[in-house]
């Protein structure tokens, strides 16, 4: 491709301008890898974006996806259905924690927050108590792009351009992070139940009678991986009943096997009011999100009368017939590869060998749970953010690499199939970069 053909595409999340001068260009993609124009292989350490966990080009999933383009391109699920979203709607419910039984279809991890939120003011409308409205995220979290989405969002980066966001979406937990005691800890780090206590000090100055829900990620992905603290969740789930307050899993990366179990809320075994998904369930081949229901939030709604619409909310592509496709073939793939309990068989060996870059230069902390590390590197002080990008461009051009930064943290994230060898190569070309950096 010549540069004048660079630039109609505004692309999201990327420095344009350095980017057309110097394109990355992935055409291809299998396995653990993926390949540029010149043929050159390029290993996968983030599963695309957290999302391909199955690794690229599966050839079930893509057969299914053939397969529904040919007998089904498109049905309405307003007013209209067809079988393949009952099937993995049942077959999502099915992995989740009991009491868990309805899927709503969305298209992305950002339409999922915003359904579940919307969920939750209109669940207290429906229950009589319409004074909840407050929606409580934490600092640094992040739940995607859409104007609710960043507004119980806590990195600075995405609110601070948008004006004033979602009124009654003000308050945030902290982040249950400490470097000074939690630095360099592998997996859950001890304790922690006082940062859900936080939640506390918002019911003494909001009162719980305006509070609907807390949106939490049970692992913060974007922020550059921070584990929950071992008795952070429960803490914060008996905080929300006591108060009768709504509690949100944003799954959509800890989801389908990253910590190696179908949700976070297995292994933390906290179970949520709501829990959104999105990426892994189709291992990203058809865009596809949702949030699953608790029985008790979806029955509430189902009353009025026969031909009445129990939720005035929906997408043109709510439960698409490929993405349904995709993400039934999907699900049979984890399931007959057994790739979550593979996940979890190869967390301490992921860990023990991301850690081995402690002492590395620049390398400040390291941080990993499931299949997921972050690695912060120390920031150049005249310009945050400057050595992540050199490090991203510096593991494409040298070390054959496609690696996922954060700022100035690389976050690391490999497809369930990598092998022992994949995870040394990923560390070893990680361990030369930060050699090289400024
Ligand atoms: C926890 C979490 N929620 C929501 C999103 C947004 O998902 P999407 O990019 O599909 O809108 C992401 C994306 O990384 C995420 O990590």
């Amino acid at each position: 491709m010549r540069p004048n053909d660079l630039g109609p595409f505004w692309l999201p999340y990327t420095p344009n301008r350095s980017f057309k001068a110097n394109p990355r260009m992935l055409v291809r993609a299998e396995g653990m890898y993926f390949y540029d124009e010149t043929g050159r292989a390029l290993l996968d350490t983030c599963a695309g974006l957290w999302c391909v966990n199955a690794g690229h080009g599966r050839k079930p999933i893509v057969e299914a996806i053939r397969a529904a383009a040919g007998e089904l391109d498109f049905a309405p699920t307003f007013q209209f259905g067809h079988p393949a979203a009952f099937a993995l709607a049942q077959r999502i419910a099915a992995l989740a924690p009991e009491g868990m039984d309805h899927v709503f279809f969305v298209n992305s991890g950002s339409e999922a927050a915003d359904s579940a939120l919307k969920i939750a003011r209109a669940y207290f409308q429906k229950i009589g108590q319409g004074g909840r409205f407050r929606l409580i995220g934490r600092e640094k979290g992040y739940h995607g792009t859409t104007f609710a989405g960043i507004s119980v969002g806590g990195l600075g980066n995405n609110r601070r351009p948008y004006g004033p966001l979602l009124p009654g979406t003000d308050d945030h937990l902290p982040l249950p992070y400490d470097r000074a005691r939690m630095a360099f800890t592998k997996g859950e780090p001890e304790g922690g139940a006082e940062y859900a206590d936080a939640l506390e000090q918002l019911v003494a100055l909001h009162g719980a009678e305006t509070i609907a829900a807390v949106i939490v990620e049970p692992m913060a992905g974007s922020a550059g991986v921070f584990a929950t603290p071992k008795d952070y969740l429960k803490r914060l789930r008996a905080l929300c009943d006591k108060h009768g307050i709504l509690l949100i899993f944003d799954e959509v990366i800890t989801g389908f096997g990253r910590l190696g179990a179908s949700f976070a809320a297995e292994r933390y075994g906290v179970t949520p009011d709501m829990i959104n998904f999105a990426k892994g369930v189709t291992n990203a081949a058809v865009p596809l999100g949702g949030t699953i229901v608790s029985n008790k939030v979806h029955d509430a709604f189902m009353s009025g009368p026969d031909h009445g619409i129990e939720l005035f909310h929906g997408h043109t592509y709510s439960g698409h017939p490929l993405a349904c496709a995709a993400g039934l073939a999907t699900l049979d793939l984890y399931r007959d590869e057994g790739l979550f309990a593979r996940a979890k068989a190869l967390e301490p060996v992921f860990a023990e060998a991301v850690h081995s870059l402690k002492g590395a230069a620049r390398v400040t902390d390291i941080r990993s749970v499931g299949l997921a590390a972050g690695i912060d590197i120390e920031p150049d002080p005249a310009a945050p953010g400057r050595r992540g990008y050199d490090a991203m461009r510096q593991a494409y051009a040298e070390e054959n690499l496609v690696i996922r930064i954060s700022g100035d943290t690389i976050a690391l994230s490999p497809p369930l199939i990598a092998t022992e060898s994949d995870i040394a190569r990923m560390v070893e070309g990680i361990r030369a970069i930060v050699g090289w950096l400024d």
